[in-house]
């Protein structure tokens, strides 16, 4: 079973938590894709948070991804003005073979993500309207320059639920 992990990243946390979660499926002797969502240009700051409290949908350059290979899926925005990444929405609106996939999200922020927070439910609600399948598992992580500050001991517990 090949695992997709589809995240946004403007500044390299969101990546960092990506790469650690591939390579904890993988030590678990799971195949792992990354798939970074390509913004055509990187939003500024005030842009970023404009667009996610917006939720206006900003251009990105891997359109039509097909995801018809992946038994699951595991999904990760940043926390933008207490909203998801429109970047997420961008990219499952154009991706293939979506529908019933298994799909667990992850979330980094600043400050420590609420698990009943708005940006999950902004994730939960457009990729429920994708007809994903959603799991009840979540990770939130407090990050800041490509560290994790807080919610380190929940990943191998969120790694788990994915297998
Ligand atoms: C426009 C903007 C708005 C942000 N708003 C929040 C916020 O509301 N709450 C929070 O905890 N962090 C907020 N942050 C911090 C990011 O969520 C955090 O640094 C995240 O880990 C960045 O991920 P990235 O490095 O993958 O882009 C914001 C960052 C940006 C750029």
């Amino acid at each position: 079973m090949t695992i997709g992990i589809v995240y946004y990243s403007r500044t390299g946390n969101t990546r960092a938590a990506a790469q650690l979660l591939a390579d904890k499926l993988k030590q678990q002797n799971l195949s792992v894709d990354l798939i970074e969502i390509e913004a055509v240009k990187r939003p500024g700051f005030f842009s970023a948070g404009r667009a996610a409290m917006k939720q206006i949908e900003l251009p990105i350059k891997n359109t039509d991804v097909d995801l018809g290979n992946y038994s699951t899926l595991v999904v990760g925005s940043p926390t933008w003005g207490g909203c998801c990444s429109p970047f997420i929405k961008t990219f499952f609106s154009s991706a293939k073979n979506i529908k019933g996939k298994k799909t667990a999200l992850f979330i980094t922020g600043g400050g420590m993500p609420d698990p009943q927070g708005k940006p999950r439910q902004m994730m939960q609600q457009d990729l429920t309207n994708f007809s994903v399948n959603l799991s009840d598992s979540f990770l939130g992580l407090q990050m800041k320059k490509g560290k994790i500050i807080k919610g380190e001991q929940q990943v191998d517990q969120f790694v788990q639920s994915i297998l």
